[in-house]
């Protein structure tokens, strides 16, 4: 499973791609918004930081306005992937979309009916939003499984992003329900690199190393 951050500061994902992890970006409009960068000024910023697809948000709610913003972000990169809400408006602008060679990502899916969807209009990647379910009380990784089965017994070509996540435990279950990405928060990427028992051994072999006076 390929690891992509979910954010829109430019300093996360500095430290994150300097691990070597990070096989892609996904942001949103609040995202955006709660990082106050325009879309131009972000896509400056990460011009060379950042390798795989990034996904930018439509804001538009008709298939001709999706288009024109659609179009428009896709300016900013070859890379850029147009997410796209899983509304009627917005499956027509991912077929329409798939016809101009400009890749999509059907967000805000909390079903696996909607996954179908957004694969049948021509969808790259599908996102469905773990953590939002689960805070209501469904299951998210369900969801997962659902759609993998679904995927694999069809032939779907569509790539599954676990989104909306949570904690690392919500990474590790999307990795065994069979998701091909999570988009994981900077916050929990750093979670998942910290262990006790990782910082304890570390400083047990500096202690043994230092007292035993040899050298490498
Ligand atoms: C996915 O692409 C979304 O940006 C994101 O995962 C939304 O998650 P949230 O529920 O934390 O807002």
């Amino acid at each position: 499973m390929k690891l992509f951050l979910d954010t829109a500061v430019v300093e996360e994902i500095r430290e994150i791609a300097s691990w070597g992890v990070l096989s892609g970006i996904t942001t949103n409009p609040s995202l955006l918004a709660k990082a106050g960068r325009s879309v131009p000024d972000f896509m400056r910023e990460i011009d060379s930081l950042v390798k795989g697809p990034l996904s930018l948000e439509v804001t538009a709610e008709s298939s001709e306005e999706m288009l024109k913003e659609a179009r428009k972000l896709r300016g900013y990169g070859e890379n850029v992937v147009i997410k796209l809400p899983l509304t009627p408006e917005g499956l027509k602008t991912c077929g329409q979309l798939k016809e101009e060679g400009i890749s999509s990502n059907l967000t805000l899916v909390f079903s696996a009916n909607q996954a179908l969807l957004a694969a049948a209009a021509g969808a790259d990647y599908v996102s469905p939003f773990i953590g939002r379910l689960n805070d209501n009380g469904a299951d998210g990784n369900g969801l997962i499984r659902e759609i993998r089965t679904i995927f694999d017994r069809y032939g779907i070509a569509a790539k599954i992003i676990a989104a909306s996540i949570r904690d690392p435990r919500n990474v590790t279950e999307a990795a065994l329900n069979g998701a091909d990405i999570a988009t994981i928060p900077y916050a929990v990427m750093k979670k998942m690199i910290a262990h006790p028992l990782t910082v304890d051994g570390l400083r047990k072999f500096k202690e043994d190393w230092e007292n035993s006076r040899l050298s490498l």
